[in-house]
């Protein structure tokens, strides 16, 4: 190789380099082309220099000193292209944003409902009432016929149970419990039956075809209706607030004898009338009453010698009341967001 043919591919690398370092329009781009120019495995200066050898030695000279000053353009050149494509990338951000916050940890809640059973069956339990539960198919006897329902009562129809089979049914209401403790359990008898319960109703913002209820019954010697409105009064001022004013309005149940609807003055308004109390200033909360005598005969029990009350009471119906939930439905999605506010 002569000293001319040397010079010659350096010139042409140092006229081709600028072109080849401005292309690169990425840093990954930006490393191809220094290693293609100045790369010591296989770069282009490389490939030169190593002719540099087997130039005559009085040309060695002057084709170093060539061969440097082309190299220090190009790195220049390199230096200069890199400053810009860094200061491109971190104008456009980290490819990771590490500024959005975590997801916060989900912890579980209580549902509402549930925390509403809770508080009533802790208030119960301090009065001296045990849980009873029965099954949820349910046979139409202890469903309908030991709770004294005439035979052609409308509660029985197709349009609001579901049957299982022609004698077993999606238990109604959690009343049935009371004929099976009075069917296990001598008098006194004090006990809670919280439990699902089933109706052929539309999902809608007020109805679900499933949804709970929390039954009470006592039955002993000597039980009156003073010890149902006492009892009853005591729950409500317990549950909603020792100032809350409760009214008891005549009601029918065919288990029942005499029965009474139990309000409680609307917590969210006071009294004064609201969108929660329909404008009546007074929440229903419960359905009781003093146990037909029937009941007691059916499930073996003398009805001279005792007497009881029950009550059958929603807690959706008064965790909607409590928190203002304009549409039952919420409380059947499983939403964490909403489940969330609950969280303690
Ligand atoms: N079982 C009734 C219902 O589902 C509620 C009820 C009313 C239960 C009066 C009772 C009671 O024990 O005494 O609508």
């Amino acid at each position: 190789m002569s000293l001319a043919d040397f010079l010659a591919a350096l010139d042409q690398l140092a006229a081709e380099a600028p072109g080849r370092i401005a292309a690169a329009g990425t840093l990954d781009e930006w490393t191809a082309a220094r290693n293609a120019l100045v790369g010591r495995q296989a770069g282009r200066l490389t490939d030169i220099l190593a002719g540099l050898g087997a130039l005559p030695k009085e040309d060695k000279r002057e084709a170093g000193q060539r061969a440097n000053a082309v190299k220090a353009v190009i790195e220049a050149a390199l230096e200069a292209r890199h400053a810009e494509l860094a200061a491109a990338a971190s104008a456009a951000g980290p490819a990771l944003d590490r500024s959005m916050p975590a997801r916060p940890r989900w912890r579980g809640a209580v549902h509402p409902v549930s925390l509403v059973i809770d508080e009533v069956v802790e208030i119960f339990r301090e009065l001296g009432f045990t849980i009873a539960l029965g099954p949820e198919a349910e046979h139409a006897w202890y469903n309908f016929g030991a709770l004294n329902f005439p035979a052609d009562h409308p509660a029985m129809d197709m349009h609001d149970t579901l049957y299982l089979g022609p004698d077993q049914v999606l238990r109604t209401h959690t009343s049935p419990v009371q004929v099976r403790t009075l069917q296990r359990y001598a008098p006194p008898i004090r006990v809670l039956a919280p439990g699902n319960v089933y109706r052929r109703d539309f999902f809608d913002p007020s109805h679900a075809p499933m949804f709970a209820q929390i039954e009470g019954l006592v039955v002993d010697e000597g039980v009156t209706f003073a010890d149902l409105k006492a009892t009853l009064s005591h729950f409500a001022r317990r549950f909603f607030g020792p100032t809350t004013k409760t009214r008891f309005r005549p009601s029918f149940f065919p288990f029942t004898e005499p029965s009474a609807e139990m309000d409680v003055q609307c917590g969210v308004c006071g009294g004064a009338g609201c969108g929660v109390c329909k404008q009546s200033g007074w929440v229903e909360i419960l359905g009781s009453g003093m146990v037909h005598p029937a009941v007691l005969e059916q499930a073996g029990l003398d009805s001279e010698k005792y007497t009881g009350w029950a009550f059958g009471m929603g807690p959706a119906r008064t965790a909607i009341s409590r928190h203002g939930i304009p549409d039952i439905r919420i409380l059947y999605d499983a939403d964490v967001r909403f489940l969330d506010q609950f969280a303690r």
